[in-house]
């Protein structure tokens, strides 16, 4: 690089770099995000310190000795428990529940003696207060600091022996080095620097509060998810109660875990049994007409899932078809598979199809499920209640594998279910505790079926 380099204007959203100074990022669309960088001055050759190497097989890999929250579901999506030194940073919609899950792990936390602090940048402390006694968390280990200040609020870790902090949130409170308002890029940026680097240079684990925007992205800058050693996301539908916990990054273990909770008045409990949230348990052999039980996969989570479907003759032109659960297109075009490869004419029905419990399945694996509900409504047949069936369909209407048969044969297996009608093509599946049907084509499976 020449002597003359240019001041560059570097994006604190993005990190997109420009000769000149814009209001809109070119890059990623944001306003007012840019700040002057100066060129780093050029280490002469003398200068320039050697690279430090290690020996791979030398360097020290004890495992940390992690903290446990206390919320077993929590500290199995974090890979085993909180990392001292590490810090994690939970996203998701305003009233989610991120605060009230993480008042309930502090609590805990100093419960079990290590002394906590929260810092609220959002809440008073009579508010924090009020809500960690409804959620019988309040203990003397638990410290609360509510303001705005995020260097005055840690400098209270080493004086006060804090064992784990909480920053709720990354947009809600600043950081003195940096000017602007709390929860611009440049202040998140700097406010989750101050908390990351004060974690690790105190040996605690942190967690971050984040709040997402309304596409689903954490607000804020982009570098924050680097920043940060895991990152977990919150989330739930609108109308249930239940709430979903997932690893998208995590640097201290794998981001296959699912932790579900319900909300309920005494905060955040977490459910054990999760195949049993979509699925409504009869214990007769049969079932209703139009229902039909699968597998789906929820990360590496096997879910039991009841696809069921209505039929009811039509009084339209264009009949109507709704889908909850599965995506619209894919219904249809299994509705047309099914008329046209097995013969079963829907045309003059409306078909309503539902997951039952609010389950959406992204996985092609519920295809045969979905057929089969769909000729037993039509049909008016019922189907045996404790079988499942596990195939993709194809335009031919054939049946085709699914991922991870076994761990799914073991799941449905485990709760119950006798018999599972797989494709003629699967390879596993023989010992896993279930009796497995095989069927290459739709109309074998509806055969099986007893359609
Ligand atoms: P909150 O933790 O404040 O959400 P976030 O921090 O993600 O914005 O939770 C908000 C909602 O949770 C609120 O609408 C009320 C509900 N809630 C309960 O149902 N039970 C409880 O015990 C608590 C504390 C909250
Ligand atoms: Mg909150």
């Amino acid at each position: 690089m020449g002597k003359e380099d240019p001041i560059r204007y570097v994006c604190g959203s993005c990190g997109f770099s420009t000769v000149t100074r814009t209001g809109k990022c070119p890059s990623c669309g944001q306003w007012g995000t840019f700040e002057a960088m100066q060129p780093a001055p050029v280490l002469s050759e003398t200068r320039r310190p050697g690279p430090r190497v290690e020996v791979v097989s030398a360097v020290s890999v004890t495992p940390p000795k992690r903290l446990l929250s206390g919320i077993s579901e929590l500290d199995r999506v974090l890979g085993g428990g909180l990392v001292p030194g590490g810090a994690a940073l939970i996203g998701g919609q305003p009233g989610i529940g991120k605060s009230t899950l993480l008042l309930q792990a502090g609590g805990l936390v100093a419960s079990g003696g290590t002394p906590v602090l929260y810092v609220s940048g959002e809440e008073s402390s009579a508010q924090v207060a009020l809500r960690a006694s409804r959620l019988g968390v309040a203990s003397e280990k638990l410290l609360l600091y509510c303001g705005g200040d995020l260097e005055d609020a840690l400098s209270n870790l080493s004086d006060r022996k804090i064992g784990f902090f909480i920053l709720d949130s990354v947009q809600a409170v600043k950081a003195p080095s940096e000017a602007g308002w709390p929860g611009t890029p440049n202040q998140v940026r700097a406010v989750a620097q101050l908390a990351v680097d004060a974690a690790r240079s105190a040996g605690v684990p942190a967690v971050l509060v984040g709040h997402i925007t309304k596409d689903g992205r954490l607000a804020g800058p982009m570098l924050l998810e680097h920043m940060v050693d895991t990152v977990l996301t919150f989330s739930g539908e609108g109308y249930s109660s239940y709430r979903m916990l997932r690893a998208v990054k995590n640097r201290y273990g794998n981001t296959d875990e699912l932790g579900v909770f319900e909300m309920k008045e005494t905060g955040l409990v977490a459910v054990e049994d999760k195949s049993g949230l979509y699925w409504n348990r009869t214990d007769g052999a049969t079932s209703a007409p139009g229902v039909a039980m699968t597998v789906a996969l929820e990360g590496a989570t096997p879910l039991i899932a009841e696809v069921q479907t209505l039929a009811s003759l039509t009084a339209f032109p264009y009949p109507k078809r709704t889908s909850r659960g599965i995506e619209l297109n894919r219904f249809q075009l299994l509705t047309a598979v099914l008329e046209k490869r097995a013969g079963i004419a829907c045309g003059g029905y409306d078909l309503y199809l539902n997951i039952a419990g609010g389950l959406s399945i992204q996985d092609p694996s519920a295809d045969l499920a979905t057929c089969v509900s769909l000729a037993s409504a039509l049909r008016d047949a019922p189907l045996r209640g404790d079988c499942c069936y596990l195939g993709e369909v194809g335009l031919a209407g054939e049946v085709r594998p699914v991922s991870r048969l076994a761990v799914r044969l073991r799941e449905a297996a485990r709760l119950g279910l006798k018999r599972a009608v797989v494709s003629g093509r699967e390879r596993d599946g023989k010992d896993e505790g279930i009796e497995v049907k095989r069927a290459d084509s739709l109309i074998e499976a509806l055969k099986l079926g007893g359609i």
